[in-house]
């Protein structure tokens, strides 16, 4: 298959686009900016995947990408993960976030991997084939405190790619999503460096850790095989998350 994933930095992404490389596939990543494009290749180089390729999509900016992407979707796409994801600049409540800056943060996480949707499905129409991830979070049913925008956001994408199971269904593309629960990466590592932190979370945490990159890609298998039935599926990897290991939250 060919995969685009985005987010390219992640290490979930990477965590992913190694599997399948493992696997066979062609892999493609976007990144916010070209320095952390190059970045990205020089890290699949170095693990023996030279021929990763990428270009620059900024979530803010997506219509920048429309000549580089153009390539690729002449070559075909069969999958695309929307991993990426702005980071949380700064935890406020809802009501003292600055309007216009919660409306950028929601406009990128949803516009920025809307355009790329719906530039990505007419190839996929026509061959009757494709298979469309999110890579969600818990928050967006759960709600996680002074992260308004990011669950805004990721619940309004976990809505479209439901729509899109049931509109596209029939012509052989699945839409599924992924909800990650607390994952060890350097988007949170502020928190789980804090030895303190990772035990307190390990008490309430139903299987008693953190979650890894590496699991998170291993639930990826069936949601993109060729012969999957899953559409519309959410899977959560999450240890148990948003169940609560009630001893543990005794121990607080
Ligand atoms: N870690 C967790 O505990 C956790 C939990 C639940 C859900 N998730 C979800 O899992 C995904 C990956 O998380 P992660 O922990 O690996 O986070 P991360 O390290 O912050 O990775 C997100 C990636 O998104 C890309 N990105 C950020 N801002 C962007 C922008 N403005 N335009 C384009 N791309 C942008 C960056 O890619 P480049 O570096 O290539 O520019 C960045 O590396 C995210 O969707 C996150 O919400 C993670």
């Amino acid at each position: 298959m060919n995969i685009g994933i985005t987010g390219g930095g992640s290490e979930i992404a990477r965590a992913i686009a190694l599997r399948r490389l493992k696997m066979g596939d062609s892999i493609f990543i976007t990144s916010s900016s070209m320095e952390s494009l190059l970045e990205s290749l020089t890290f699949f180089k170095n693990q023996g995947y030279p021929n990763v390729e990428g270009f620059v999509h900024h979530l803010e900016d997506p219509a920048a990408s429309q000549t580089a992407l153009d390539v690729f979707i002449k070559k075909g796409i069969d999958g695309l993960i929307l991993n990426a994801s702005t980071r949380v600049r700064t935890l406020k409540p809802f009501h003292e976030m600055d309007p216009l800056d919660f409306k950028s943060q929601v406009d990128a996480n949803i516009y920025g991997n809307v355009w790329l949707l719906q530039k990505i499905l007419p190839q996929m129409i026509e061959k009757k084939f494709g298979r469309l991830l999110f890579i969600s979070s818990v928050s967006a049913t759960q709600g996680t405190s002074r992260y308004a925008a990011y669950c805004l956001a990721k619940s309004a994408m976990e809505g479209l790619f439901l729509n899109l199971a049931v509109d596209y269904g029939n012509a052989g593309i699945a839409a599924s999503i992924i909800r990650p629960g607390l994952i060890a990466t350097s988007r949170n590592k502020k928190f789980w460096s804090r030895g303190h932190y990772a035990e307190k979370m390990a008490t309430i945490i139903p299987q008693g850790a953190l979650g890894t990159p590496d699991q998170v890609a291993e639930a990826t298998d069936p949601l993109l095989s060729n012969n999957t039935y899953m559409n519309g599926s959410v899977v959560t990897v999450a240890g148990g998350l948003p169940m609560m290991n009630s001893k543990g939250l005794l121990s607080l």
